[in-house]
């Protein structure tokens, strides 16, 4: 299987990469209802039903909705009994994610290669078989309660996995745009960072390739520090954010407080479109956090420096949707976060769309926690 192009140069050379990924399989979340998230994310986010497996197909303990955009897989996963380690996660947790899998050559070999430097097993390598071939997966633990799971589906043919029948729908929403998941954010608690960027330094062979600390990311009120880990084709790049002290409570503190533990805090998905996305992404009735106040989209072409001819889009247009915009030295970008999509104030969406920018709109950091901290203050929480 040719791997999916992301336009994204190596980080380093693959040759001392023991855990090479291919990309992100999918993403399994936990939730209390698995039949109405699915209709929430096929609705409002545009995604498309891929795969089934609950009571009609053998299953009897749990029901599993599989979405898909583009490069992008969802699974929304019920337990059907009160006590299952599923019901426990989303008793403590509310709906999140569990499983962030990733595509691999050789399952076998990652959980060994991984395991044996330090991982936690979460599943023993096991081959699942159905008529189209077999799956071989494995996985361990990461941050909190959350665990990685790597997929080699080589030799497999059918829809999504063995157990799962194709899910064939009369209702179809269109498509958003979204195309493939650019990175997967974790909060962790007080003084955990570092731990954790030492664990996928070791563990995994990822590189630190970015930092940020509490004098970047910080408002008047609150504070967080975050290190970009990639692996090494740069395909899979998880941000890793810890709060620090500020006047106020940190955005990642009331995470971690209404999570109950470390968890993943954002899924950033890709668009070549961002303008066409977010408008359809509105009309659906997905939030956003606010747009920031105008001074900022006065001063767009003066953060944009060496790019600003380069942007195509129309800076009006992008403020009425509040959109913003960051750029480096290769590009600029364009990105927007969504408002919580639970009941907890835990997990959120961004979309992004790269124009050559690498970094992850260090420029936006402060009036985006700024929108951030405006809602803590609606839920009492800053
Ligand atoms: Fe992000």
């Amino acid at each position: 299987m040719k791997p999916v192009e992301y336009g994204l140069e190596k980080i380093f050379d693959g040759a001392q990469d023991f855990l090479p990924l291919m990309g992100t399989d999918y993403v399994e979340f936990y939730v209390g209802n698995a039949l109405q998230a699915a209709h929430y994310y096929k609705t409002a986010f545009g995604f498309q039903s891929l795969a089934y497996a609950g009571l009609e197909t053998g299953l009897t303990d749990r029901t599993s909705y599989v979405l898909q955009q583009d490069k992008i897989r969802l699974v929304l996963t019920s337990s059907l009994q009160s006590n299952s380690p599923i019901a426990q996660h989303v008793l403590k947790h509310g709906d999140g994610v569990k499983v962030i899998a990733l595509w691999v050559e050789d399952a076998r070999k990652a959980w060994e290669e991984t395991t044996k430097r330090g991982a936690m097993s979460f599943m023993e390598p096991v081959v699942e078989k159905d008529k189209h071939g077999e799956v071989l997966r494995s996985g361990i633990h990461t941050y909190g309660d959350t665990v990685h799971i790597f997929v080699e589906r080589k030799n497999y043919t059918g829809t999504f996995l063995p157990g799962y029948e194709p899910w064939q729908s009369e209702y179809n929403p269109t498509s958003t745009g979204l195309r493939y998941i650019d990175h997967m954010v974790g909060n962790v608690g007080w003084g955990e960072m570092n731990t954790w960027v030492k664990w996928y330094e070791d563990v995994m062979g990822f590189v630190n390739f970015l930092s940020f600390d509490d004098k970047t990311i910080h408002t008047e009120y609150s504070a967080l520090m975050s290190k970009v880990m990639s692996n090494g084709n740069g395909r899979i790049k998880f941000p890793i954010n810890e709060p620090a002290e500020g006047k106020k409570k940190s955005q990642i503190e009331e995470y971690l407080d209404f999570y109950e533990g470390p968890g993943c805090q954002h899924i950033a998905v890709a668009t070549q479109d961002i303008i066409a996305t977010v408008k359809a992404l509105r009309s659906r009735g997905v939030e956003f956090l606010s747009a920031p106040p105008s001074a900022y989209y006065e001063a767009i072409p003066e953060r944009l420096g060496k790019h600003k001819n380069l942007l195509k889009e129309d800076i009006s247009e992008l403020q009425k949707l509040g959109i913003l915009v960051d750029a480096d030295e290769e590009g600029y970008l364009l990105q927007i976060f969504t408002k919580p999509q639970q009941n907890r104030p835990t997990l959120f969406f961004e979309i992004i769309q790269r124009m050559g920018a690498k970094g992850f709109g260090a420029g936006n950091f402060k009036a985006l926690f700024e929108s951030i901290e405006r809602e803590q203050q609606r839920r009492g929480t800053l």
